[in-house]
């Protein structure tokens, strides 16, 4: 099998190679470090050897879980926030047909989304939508204390209950959660739910190889042992002992280094696939929650073009000079399309009939990174082979392998989170919830 591979040279006229070279001896040992659980927010590295160690007991009970599932309902609706929810909604979004939701012959149940807002419309369409839908649950939250996707389950948990009744109904829910801790445990427990377990040493957003991901893209219709082979295949690539310029985790953590000190602070992963859309939004967490402290880090962007060409593509090319680019490439379609010639050629594009639609999409990728490189926007370029659950599962891992290192690079504890307090404090002193209100007296005052 191919494997995914990382092109710098478009950083080079940036940063001289010599000086991504002088990194590499500092990712390695940061390389080291994550696989022997020396370095900072070592008891959060649970991801590292988490694809070689899924047993094939776990995947076969996942998958008859979810097998059981499947044959009961149209729809599941995957409850989270965060890390909870990305990882499972950016593989999906990536493999699953587009349009599936408006398919009359699905072979699987479409996947809808709950807990990761708090949009009161949201809910009462979701709950519209569900009235008609044969649904089951798919509750996931580590701490099993987050307000989020507590107050989405309570609404749907009732819904499907009136729906189904009571003892129907725990038929339809799934609890993934931490082992012992947290009020989702405790009702998981109490109500008879079937559980997986979130292990204590993976954060969130490195958790998408746990029953986190697997148990809803299993129901989904993903090849979960595909997935989890291709990490299996990028935790060997990635591994310390594999040589600086051989390791795309080294390289990628080592180049965004230096384009971040030398002034390139915010980094823009691009697509010229729209299905990669929220493959996006789940690296924009891992990088931003895992480097963005103590002042530091990287502003981790997105783009999808060439829809965001029309849009953002004048500030990439023009604007402040303060970004980088790194551009997931994918090299076959899984479908083809070619464009009609037309006799009268009223729109002038007989130029390029005959042509496939994606030959057009490459020419719109090269002539877009020329462009940019020439706008002093230096380019990385990561080349997956095709979309599949394989690549997907190198990519995810490689990701997050990179995110560890660069965090090490950047001196930070990638493992933690501390800021995602400061808003939650001052939600529950506003809501006044117990336990709360000596801060509800200072925020009172505060606004008064
Ligand atoms: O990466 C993280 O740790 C966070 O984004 C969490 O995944 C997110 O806050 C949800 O937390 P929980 O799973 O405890 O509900």
């Amino acid at each position: 099998m191919e494997a995914l591979k990382i092109d710098i040279s478009k950083v080079y006229g940036f940063v001289p190679k010599t000086d991504v070279y002088t990194l590499s001896e500092k990712a390695t040992e940061s390389a080291k470090a994550l696989e022997n659980k020396t370095g900072k927010g070592n008891d959060f590295l649970g991801w590292v050897n988490l694809p070689s160690s899924i047993s094939d007991a776990d995947l076969k009970d996942i998958q008859q879980t979810a097998n059981k599932i499947k044959k009961q309902v149209d729809a599941v609706v995957v409850i989270g926030i965060g890390g909870s929810y990305l990882g499972t909604r950016a593989v999906h979004e990536a493999l699953a047909p587009t349009f599936l939701h408006l398919k009359a012959d699905r072979k699987n149940p479409v996947i809808l989304y709950a807990g990761h807002n708090i949009g009161e419309d949201y809910l009462n369409e979701l709950t519209e939508i569900l009235n008609d839908l044969k649904y089951a649950i798919v509750v996931i939250s580590k701490s099993g204390t987050t307000t989020e996707p507590a107050i989405a389950f309570r609404i749907l948990k009732n819904h499907l209950e009136k729906k189904v009744g009571k003892k129907a109904s725990k038929e339809l829910i799934i609890a993934i959660t931490d082992a012992k801790k947290g009020a989702l445990r405790t009702m998981a427990v109490q109500e008879g739910y079937k559980t997986y377990v979130i292990p204590d040493d993976i954060g969130g957003r490195y958790s998408v190889l746990t029953p986190v991901g697997l148990v809803p893209l299993a129901i989904a219709g993903t090849d979960i042992r595909a997935l989890v082979k291709g990490a299996i295949d990028m935790e060997k690539i990635t591994a310390s002992s594999t040589p600086f310029g051989e390791n795309p985790a080294c390289l990628y953590a080592a180049t965004r280094t230096m384009l971040y000190r030398m002034g390139k602070k915010t980094e823009i992963l691009a697509n010229f696939e729209n299905k990669l859309h929220y493959l996006a939004e789940w690296w924009k967490q891992l990088y931003g929650e895992s480097e963005g402290k103590e002042g530091k880090g990287i502003f981790p962007a997105s783009v999808d073009f060439s829809a965001d060409l029309h849009s953002m593509g004048q500030y990439i090319q023009e604007g402040e000079r303060l970004l980088f680019e790194t551009v997931i490439s994918v090299g076959k379609t899984a479908t083809k399309m070619v464009i009609p010639t037309d006799k009268a050629d009223l729109d002038g594009l007989n130029y390029i009939a005959g042509k496939r639609v994606d030959a057009v999409n490459k020419m719109a990728e090269l002539g877009t990174m020329l462009a940019h490189v020439d706008g002093s926007v230096p380019n990385i370029r990561i080349e997956l082979p095709m979309l599949n659950e394989y690549y997907l599962g190198q990519l995810m891992y490689f990701f997050e392998k990179a995110c560890g290192i660069s965090g090490y690079l950047l001196g930070v504890n990638p493992f933690d989170q501390p800021g995602v307090e400061a808003y939650k404090k001052n939600m529950f002193a506003l809501l006044e919830k117990p336990g709360y209100e000596a801060d509800t007296k200072k925020i009172k005052e505060r606004l008064a």
